[in-house]
């Protein structure tokens, strides 16, 4: 690659505070699709702070400038380029209106302002803001806003923007307006106005103040029937902010905004949180339990932004973790407090295992690649990239160990700390750490490696019982292990990895903790040991018995644990462990090393065997009523095909899928008639609730449905599902019939049964896009055949009327469920499934950027699979790299190819 061509790097290490300062602006709109009149009213002065610039640099993208005028007089020194425009000889301090167009309706990249089914959006970040308007569009740049909106009143009836509602009324033509004004200072990221025909669901809370707020869940007239779940969630997170944090709305009126065409998750616009659809809209014929638990959880995550992120925000976008991290870790506290409230561990525990399985399989992966990055990045050439497991995942994991080392109340302190100091501000990583140790009297100086090392640390475990003196040392090593360059360039030297760790006696219970020094041994049967060298000891004293470790209780640090268990000791601790997350480990370490051997002995052909003790230790956990259906659902669960694939020293997608389908095969054959009884068990009749604990009856009926289609007469198993499917009344039994179907059939290809199930499904739901979304996937994640590979039923559904490239759900139905959720199809020995990944990914660069940059991610591992997948993974990868021309894209096939 020419120099010229080598893409800008931006470098943590170059920041500068901004040459100048926006105090106030003043915004008007002229909606117009084709042609959208921005004018923009800023006062700017110099940064007393920084060093003197010759000229005023604004950013600018995609932006027809009309005229500049400083203080009332048009001004000449004006120059716009491709980047935004250059101001020469400004005054010190001044008044400056710049008038620029958009283009809204044409506007594919989601990014700025753009139409989506005939309303109007926006999404700024992080630096969609300059495609609007020029700006210092930069998060330590925070200004007052004011939004006037102009547009027609029959097309437009609707106008949001942030804050509060001034004046709205009418103007000739047809026309209306509305003015809007945000009381706080913000970043130009969190900037937004919505236009267009919407109705919203309303309700009026009393916050902790006693202040009456306004909440709105603004949705096309349609979907109104699918916002309840959304509201309630909404106003479950005002109140678990107040009583968690102490945090309270700080604005009269609050509003979600509902919109179908949509880059990511959610957007936490001041006041006007602007989500996708399938993180609003539910009811139970059309979303799934898991569903309902997300948007519970999107809702919180952007809501409690308002506070992280939003009245404290970022200085520069390596701090990004600084709101992500923080603001995953308080999402996931909100669903673990409303699944099991503080003391109920068994449920909190549910919540716990389904965000450390999306971290290993998806952070630890990313950290293991060609993308690894530390928390806070030290570089980046699109930050779009940089929204990522790591920054978000581990992000959070990092704010837990807060928590782990100082307890709920300690770490509620630095909290408070944090907001004394900071509010109103744009910060740095640093400044929360620093807020957290001083709040605990602590020096938090060696944590700061968790914000600068890429790679996931190793902790490896040797145990020596000493009978005579009954001392029992647990033996703790650090390190990395052989990693990436880029993770391995980071690594400097230990962390400090607070380790939970509980002894088991032979009867199962746990024994007390006394350390050598100590005079008595602790009241919990847990304790956090501080490890924080490369190697260190720690001595438990009077250990009548040599107990079983369990350890990393409840996964207190985002590490691999590498320790001997034997398989009986797994099954032991399956079986007996008080801490439920370490359960659900002990089963998912007794799975995972039975499926690796399997799939070692697939790669080579050799027959595959599963031992009776492994059926024995799972068939315990499926007849175990003391234990919650969703606990008995996770430790039945296998660990998914990618994480095993990425687990072995050479990836084999297809031994993955041969041994994991043997497994299920031995389970449901072994199990059939516990399976069976689990099923008619759990039904959940009457009417739908969405709760936990409905739920989990109906996650565990339908994992047994699931087991049931793997029986060798499959029969009965599709007499049931299509029953179900008949008789749901919800989405999630549907949905979960369906796919039993589905995978009931696929050893023939098909089946009358599945094909009758996909075309009801189909036209029942036509016009529910989220649903046919779901239909798209579930047959793009089907399980195929040797004779009936899938990648020819995705060729055949791109062609579908209701595909849509342009729609990033639609397109992450299809096209990402084939190539990132069906790895056994996907990494076909043909390279069929590369050939139509490149050209996906280079259809969606010219769209899309974002959405095209995602996908591309799903060939980083590359250099991990097999030689012959190896190389038609790279002439696809060297494929898309000659012909993509964004950035985002550009960056991540050049990482991957380095
Ligand atoms: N800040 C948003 C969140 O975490 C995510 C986000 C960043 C985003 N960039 C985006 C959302 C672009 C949509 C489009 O909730
Ligand atoms: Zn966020």
């Amino acid at each position: 690659m020419a120099d010229t061509e080598t893409p800008n790097v931006i470098r943590r290490a170059d920041y500068a505070p901004p040459a100048f300062l926006i105090d106030t602006v003043a915004l008007e709109f002229d909606l117009v699709p084709e042609r959208t009149v921005v004018r923009n009213t800023m006062r700017v002065r110099r940064n007393p702070d920084a060093s003197r610039a010759a000229h005023l640099e604004l950013m600018g993208e995609q932006l027809e400038f009309v005229s500049a005028v400083i203080d009332g007089k048009p001004f000449p020194n004006a120059h716009p380029h491709e980047h935004g425009l250059l101001l020469d000889n400004v005054p010190d301090s001044f008044e400056l209106t710049l008038t620029s167009i958009c283009n809204p309706v044409e506007n594919t990249t989601l990014s700025g302002l753009y139409v989506s089914s005939g309303n109007f959006f926006t999404q700024c970040e992080a630096e969609g803001f300059r495609r609007i308007t020029y700006f210092l569009d930069r998060p330590d740049v925070m200004a007052s806003f004011t939004v006037t909106l102009r547009a027609s009143k029959a097309d437009y009836p609707v106008l949001l923007s942030n804050g509060n509602l001034l004046e709205e009324g009418d103007l000739p033509d047809g026309r209306h307006f509305a003015r809007w004004e945000d009381p706080f200072k913000k970043p130009s990221y969190l900037f937004a106005l919505v236009a267009g025909k919407l109705v919203a669901l309303e309700e009026r809370v009393k916050t902790g103040s006693g202040k009456e707020k306004l909440l709105q869940v603004w949705v096309e007239p349609h979907d109104l029937d699918k916002t309840r779940h959304a509201m309630d969630s909404l106003i479950h997170s005002i109140r678990w902010d107040e009583e968690r944090f102490g945090l309270e709305l700080d604005l009269d009126r609050f509003m979600i905004v509902a919109v179908s065409d949509f880059n990511m998750g959610a957007m936490e616009n001041k006041g006007l949180n602007i989500f996708n659809t399938k993180y609003v809209l539910a009811n139970p014929e059309t979303a799934t339990d898991t569903d309902f638990a997300n948007i519970e959880a999107v809702v919180g995550h952007e809501y409690f932004h308002n506070w992280t992120g939003n009245r404290v925000t970022c200085r520069d976008w390596f701090q990004l973790s600084l709101k992500e991290g923080l603001t995953v870790f308080r999402d996931q506290e909100f669903s673990a407090d409303m699944a099991g409230g503080a003391t109920d561990e068994a449920a909190r525990a549910t919540k716990r295992i389904e965000d450390v399985r999306v971290l290993r399989q998806m952070q630890f992966a990313e950290d293991a690649g060609p993308m690894a990055h530390p928390v806070r990045p030290e570089s980046y050439v699109e930050i779009n990239n940089f929204y990522t497991m790591t920054v978000y995942e581990k992000g959070s994991e990092v704010v837990r160990m807060y928590q782990t080392l100082f307890g709920r109340d300690g770490f509620r302190k630095g909290m408070d700390l944090y907001f004394r100091r900071h509010d109103g501000q744009a910060v740095t990583c640093d400044d929360f750490r620093h807020a957290l140790a001083d709040a605990n009297g602590r020096d938090l100086a060696q944590f700061e490696r968790w914000y600068s090392q890429a790679g996931t640390p190793r902790v490896s475990v040797r145990t020596r019982y000493d009978a005579a003196q009954r001392r029992y040392s647990v033996t703790l090593k650090q390190g990395y292990g052989d990693g990436v360059p880029a993770a391995r360039e980071t690594q400097k030297g230990p962390l400090l990895i607070p380790f939970a760790i509980g002894l088991i006696g032979k009867d199962g219970r746990d024994l007390p903790l006394q350390l050598d020094g100590e005079a008595q041994a602790s009241a919990s049967t847990t304790r956090v040991l501080e490890f924080t060298q490369t190697d260190q000891t720690f001595t438990f004293v009077n250990v009548g018995e040599e107990p079983l470790p369990s350890l990393l209780r409840n996964f207190s640090a985002p590490v691999i644990v590498e320790y001997d268990y034997t398989a009986d000791q797994l099954a032991f601790l399956l079986a007996h462990d008080s801490d439920p997350f370490n359960r659900w480990e002990a089963g998912q370490r007794l799975a995972t090393r039975e499926l690796l051997a399997l799939a070692g002995r697939a790669a080579t052909g050799a027959a595959l065997q599963l031992d009776d003790s492994v059926v024995a230790a799972f068939a315990r956990v499926l007849t175990d009523e003391t234990l919650s259906p969703a606990f008995r659902e996770l430790a039945l669960m296998l660990p998914s095909e990618a994480y095993l694939a990425e687990q072995m020293a050479e990836s084999n997608p297809a031994a993955v899928h041969a041994a994991r389908q043997f497994v299920r095969k031995r389970l449901a054959n072994a199990l059939r008639d516990d399976w069976l009884k689990v099923y008619e068990q759990h039904r959940t009749p009457g009417a739908y609730e969405a709760t936990p604990e409905a739920a989990g009856h109906r996650a565990l009926k339908n994992l047994a449905l699931s087991y049931l289609t793997e029986l060798d007469d499959a029969a009965h198993a599709v007499r049931l599902a299509a029953a179900q499917y008949e008789a749901a009344d919800n989405m999630t039994d549907r949905a979960a019939a369906l796919s039993a179907l589905l995978n009931a059939a696929a050893p023939q290809g098909g089946s009358a049964e599945a094909q009758h199930a996909l075309d009801d499904f189909y036209r029942r739901f036509e016009k529910e896009p989220l649903v046919i979304d779901k239909w798209f996937a579930l047959q793009a994640t089907q399980r195929g055949g040797a004779q009936h590979p899938v990648i020819d039923t995705v060729r055949k559904l791109m062609t579908h009327p209701a595909f849509n490239l342009k729609n990033p759900n639609r397109a992450r139905s299809l096209i990402f469920s084939f190539c990132a959720a069906n790895p056994a199809q996907f990494h076909a020995e043909d390279g069929s499934g590369y050939a139509f990944w490149a050209d996906q990914v280079i259809a969606l660069d010219a769209l899309n950027p974002q959405v095209a940059a995602r996908l591309a991610r799903s060939l980083e591992l590359w250099r991990r699979f097999t030689p012959t997948l190896r190389d038609s993974m790279r002439a696809a990868l060297e494929k898309v790299a000659a012909q993509v021309k964004s950035r985002d894209v550009r960056e991540i096939v050049e990482k991957a190819l380095a």
